[in-house]
């Protein structure tokens, strides 16, 4: 692991063993930034990274856990994605509920930073994903809460809007950025939205923004540090 000199402080990663939480991973040991998971499932968490994270178990349904989990870190990363229309893995269990308790404890024992995996089009109530248990709305709530707990008492956040997800390796695309939820259609890689969340800890301005993401074209990127350039 290389030394750590972009970011100093744990940074715990709730949904790190879904696709885009792996990459998340990833992308935070690759710049030696220590990582801390939060997972439902242990075993999963260390067929996934071994000895090489702090593994916390419990549910996404429990302040305690949560809080547990949170305390000493620094910086949270949300990568978690809900999986059926009900019960524990539902969009207001996990994409609405479940990120809320996650800002609210991390806020309460002094987490500074807050990285978010939302998605494109959560503004738009008439979308069809919404037939998915309102999973857009769902999603634009727990936004609005990140947004309000993490904009105050020296806090920041930073949410990324990605459109459709794929696979495959970071930092081989340029990116389109835009603001106001205006894109309809677009595809990223999920290593991109991790790479993004990830550079977002330690730059100034990327905080406090809210913003869309799809690729523009194949183009092999040194950081994606620039994307943060014309985000209002
Ligand atoms: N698919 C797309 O095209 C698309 C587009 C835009 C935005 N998004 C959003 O991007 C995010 C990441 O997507 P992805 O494809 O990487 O998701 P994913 O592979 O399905 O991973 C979702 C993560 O959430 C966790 N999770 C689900 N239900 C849980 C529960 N009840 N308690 C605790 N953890 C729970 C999963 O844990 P386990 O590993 O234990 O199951 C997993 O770690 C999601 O929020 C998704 O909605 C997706």
């Amino acid at each position: 692991m290389p030394e750590n000199t972009v970011y100093k402080g744990k940074v715990l990663v709730a949904g790190a063993t879904g696709r885009t939480g792996q990459w998340v991973v990833k992308r935070l040991q690759h710049y030696g930034i220590p990582v801390r998971v939060f997972s439902r499932e242990r075993e999963k968490a260390l067929r996934l990274f071994g000895e090489s994270v702090e593994i916390f178990t419990g549910k996404i349904q429990s302040s305690v856990d949560i809080a547990h989990a949170v305390k000493g870190c620094e910086a949270v990363i949300s990568a978690l994605g809900s999986s059926s229309v009900t019960g524990e893995s539902s969009p207001g269990d996990v994409d609405r509920d479940g990120v809320i308790r996650l800002a609210d404890e991390a806020a309460r024992v002094g987490v500074k930073k807050f990285g978010l995996v939302s998605s494109m089009a959560v503004t738009r109530w008439y979308h069809p994903l919404n037939l998915f248990a309102g999973v857009l709305l769902k999603k634009w709530e727990a936004e609005e809460h990140v947004r309000k707990v993490f904009s105050t008492g020296g806090r920041s956040y930073t949410i990324v809007r990605p459109g459709g997800l794929q696979d495959g390796e970071p930092l081989h695309h340029k990116l389109h950025v835009d603001v106001g939820d205006r894109l309809w259609s677009g595809w990223i890689n999920r290593s991109d939205v991790a790479e993004l969340l990830v550079e977002a800890l330690w730059l100034e301005k990327a905080k406090n923004k809210t913003f869309e993401v799809i690729n523009e074209s194949e183009e092999l990127q040194a950081s994606l540090e620039h994307c943060y350039d014309t985000i209002s």
